[in-house]
């Protein structure tokens, strides 16, 4: 794909279901894998992440069928999965490598996960450690990926305490914890995301809280279920922005994932006036789900422009669409605390202040942040960096800026939003000429 072009948009109006959320549908496919009995899996997300985990899922002997976003998974049980014959690629994905090496380090046999040049940077010291303490032996360079692992068979429960906010992190050591002997303690100093505390008690297996631990036991069995994917409430992030910034959009996000753990987004929106009404709540495979509808325009001066500390983990992949937000509020916006977006799948704080500059908006780097004042953005060249969410954050920018944006590589959207453009250009009106144009 050449530059992705994007003109200014008017208003967003129209309704929208978004595909599945991610972390959830990776959870959905790995969980299941190992549980007892076949369960379908439906809106499965179109990402190509979770199309990396159903691949490494096959290199490892399980059975899968997919007919578009269905998804039927037999469960193989705990230790029902098969060496594999290659290295398993785990694509631009965290989430699959930091899981699977949870699932792996407890299998009888030895396994290499591996990924593109993006995941092949990014730290994986954080599982290497924790897996090594419960038995398995694991080894890399520098302790990026590949990484091979010799699980054992079973593992020793640990007390571990998180050295960074990570659900990644957190979910590997809960999986380890299955194939482990005894108990395994996860105490998070940083609430982050609960999809797996949540899939794992709704597939049959005791998540307990003791005290400030987290305890799963290798006792634990679990049961295939089918289930229903929520919407992806971070890909409805950037509906949400655009709609709040432009007046006279009035837009409606059906099905999304509403899980308090990854919503402080809307708390952040609505603390600046945005106007969000949450509509038909329903509960999903013991997740809360419902439509959100978001009106434009309407602005106040926040309580505060600052956004720190514990709740970064709660919105932590919203912050690159957060950043384009900040050029358009009373104040400006600051983020803090949140040095992991330099390892994400892209270094986003230099990615976003980067962009933002070319775009002539006022912002200042900090190794653990930025601050982005509010600016009047002008159409220019951006990159991608190869990341979906700096490609997606940057098509908002560019519906808000004067003049002709184009964004380099925004064929990444794929990542987690394949249709992401086409959605786009169905909602965005006003935009003269026609609003996300291929080039
Ligand atoms: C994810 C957790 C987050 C998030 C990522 C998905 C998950 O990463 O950024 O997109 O599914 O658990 P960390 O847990 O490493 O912060």
């Amino acid at each position: 794909m050449k530059a992705m072009k994007i003109f200014p948009g008017q208003f967003l109006r129209g309704e929208i279901a978004l595909p599945g959320d991610k972390s959830i549908s990776h959870r959905a496919a790995l969980f299941t894998a190992m549980a007892r009995g076949t369960a379908k899996i439906e809106n499965f997300a179109t990402s190509a992440d979770c199309a990396s985990t159903l691949s490494c899922l096959r290199d490892l002997g399980i059975e899968i069928e997919q007919s578009g976003a269905t998804v039927t998974i037999k469960g193989a049980g705990k230790m029902g999965f098969r060496e594999p014959s290659r290295e398993l690629d785990c694509g631009n994905s965290g989430t699959t490598m930091r899981l699977l090496a949870g699932i792996l380090a407890g299998q009888d046999f030895v396994s290499v996960l591996t990924g593109d040049d993006s995941l092949r940077k990014r730290p994986m010291k954080r599982v290497i450690e924790p897996l090594i303490g419960m038995g398995a032996e694991v080894s890399s360079q520098s302790d990026r990926a590949p990484i091979r692992i010799k699980g054992r068979t079973p593992l020793h429960g640990i007390h571990y305490h998180p050295p960074v906010a990570s659900a990644q992190l957190k979910s590997c050591i809960l999986l380890a914890g299955l194939l482990a002997g005894d108990k395994t303690f996860v105490f998070e100093k940083t609430p982050t995301r609960d999809h797996t505390e949540r899939m794992m008690r709704f597939l049959g297996a005791d998540v307990a809280l003791e005290g400030d631990a987290l305890v799963v036991s290798g006792d634990a069995v679990l049961a295939a279920r089918d289930m229903r994917v929520p919407g992806d409430v971070s890909s409805a992030a950037f509906f949400l922005v655009a709609a709040a910034c432009l007046e006279g959009s009035e837009l409606a996000l059906r099905g999304v994932g509403l899980n308090p753990s990854r919503t402080a987004l809307l708390d952040v929106l609505r603390n600046f006036g945005v106007d969000i009404d949450i509509a038909n709540e329903i509960e999903a495979a013991n997740e809360p789900v419902g439509d959100l509808i978001v009106r434009g325009g309407a602005m106040k001066t926040p309580d505060s422009n600052i956004i720190n500390g514990g709740m970064i983990a709660n919105l932590i992949d919203e912050l690159p669409v957060l950043a384009v937000f900040g050029t358009q509020v009373e104040g400006g916006l600051e983020i803090r605390d949140a040095a992991e977006l330099r390892v994400k799948e892209s270094d986003r704080i230099q990615a976003i202040v980067e962009n933002l500059r070319r775009m002539h908006a006022a912002v200042e780097e900090y190794p653990d942040g930025f601050r982005v004042e509010r600016s009047y953005l002008k159409g220019a060249c951006v990159d991608s960096f190869g990341d979906h969410r700096i490609a997606m954050a940057f098509a908002v920018a560019g519906l808000l800026a004067e003049g002709e944006t184009e964004i380099e590589g925004a064929e990444c959207a794929a990542v987690s939003f394949p249709a992401f453009f086409d959605v786009l250009a169905r909602v965005v009106g006003g935009s003269v000429p026609p609003a996300a144009a291929g080039g």
